[in-house]
């Protein structure tokens, strides 16, 4: 049966990177007349506003912990979790919170390259991993070994293989879109791609926008997932 009351949202880390965007989303005029209330985690509502007052989609802001989990997810519906790599004990206590709650859809917080596959047993819980490839704003850097200024970029595997980027924005959106969805229509599993280049393109993009000629080095795929992978973490 469809339920026609509007579900309430909690976003957990909304002040985040990504968490920003995904709020944003929420309250933007595509989707905030689907949901009665989007709850925030911390004390920043105010970084957020409803773009139009008739939606009639409330704001809200609970300081939700370890202690008090529960309780303050007490009346919500869909849990979208945007809590970074630092929380992440805290991001564990809340991927076993849902049992204990209302909570009916849940998108954990995974928004990168599908890198593993894993079952969290939690029961009536549509579980959403929303798999966004690299976040497009941010990755083409020499923390990911793309070093432009130095000419200098480091590939595993071919150069020429693609992989996908997603902007912010865009992984926002599909998290508020997926959210209107009934439970059961909803995906366990979710691949966005807004675009996708490989090594050497982007190389050849940097280099007709200024940069100087950019050497690629290719390490061998297998072995160095087989040193990477070798101890479990
Ligand atoms: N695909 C990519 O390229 C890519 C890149 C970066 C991140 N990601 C993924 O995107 C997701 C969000 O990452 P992010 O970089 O946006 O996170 P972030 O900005 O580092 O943190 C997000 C929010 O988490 C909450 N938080 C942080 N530390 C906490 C703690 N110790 N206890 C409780 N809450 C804490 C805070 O929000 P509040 O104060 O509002 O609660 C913070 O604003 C993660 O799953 C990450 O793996 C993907």
């Amino acid at each position: 049966m469809v339920s026609i009351t509007r579900p309430v949202v909690a976003i957990a880390g909304a002040t985040g990177h990504l968490g920003k965007h995904v709020t944003t989303a929420f309250l933007s005029p595509s989707f905030q007349d689907k949901f009665s209330e989007i709850i925030l985690s911390g004390n920043e509502s105010c970084l957020f506003q409803p773009s139009s007052s008739q939606s009639g989609v409330k704001l809200t802001t609970h300081r939700y912990n370890e202690t008090n989990l529960e309780e303050s997810l007490q009346g919500v519906q869909i849990l979208v979790n945007t809590i970074g790599p630092a929380g992440h004990d805290f991001k564990t206590k809340i991927a076993a919170a849902p049992p204990q709650t209302n909570i009916r859809v849940y998108f954990p917080s995974e928004f990168g390259v599908d890198h593993y596959g894993h079952d969290f047993a939690h029961l009536n819980i549509k579980i959403c991993r929303v798999f966004c490839g690299l976040f497009l704003e941010d990755s083409i850097g020499p923390w990911f070994g793309l070093g432009t200024q130095n000419e200098k970029y480091i590939s595993v595997g071919p150069s020429r293989t693609p992989e996908s980027f997603t902007s912010l924005g865009d992984v926002g959106r599909t998290v508020a879109s997926l959210a209107t969805l009934p439970a059961e229509k909803i995906p366990d599993v979710v691949h966005v791609g807004g675009g996708s280049r490989s090594i050497a393109e982007i190389a050849r993009t940097m280099e007709s926008a200024g940069a100087g000629l950019i050497d690629i080095d290719c390490l061998p795929y297998e072995k160095y997932k087989k040193e990477t992978t070798a101890e479990p973490s």
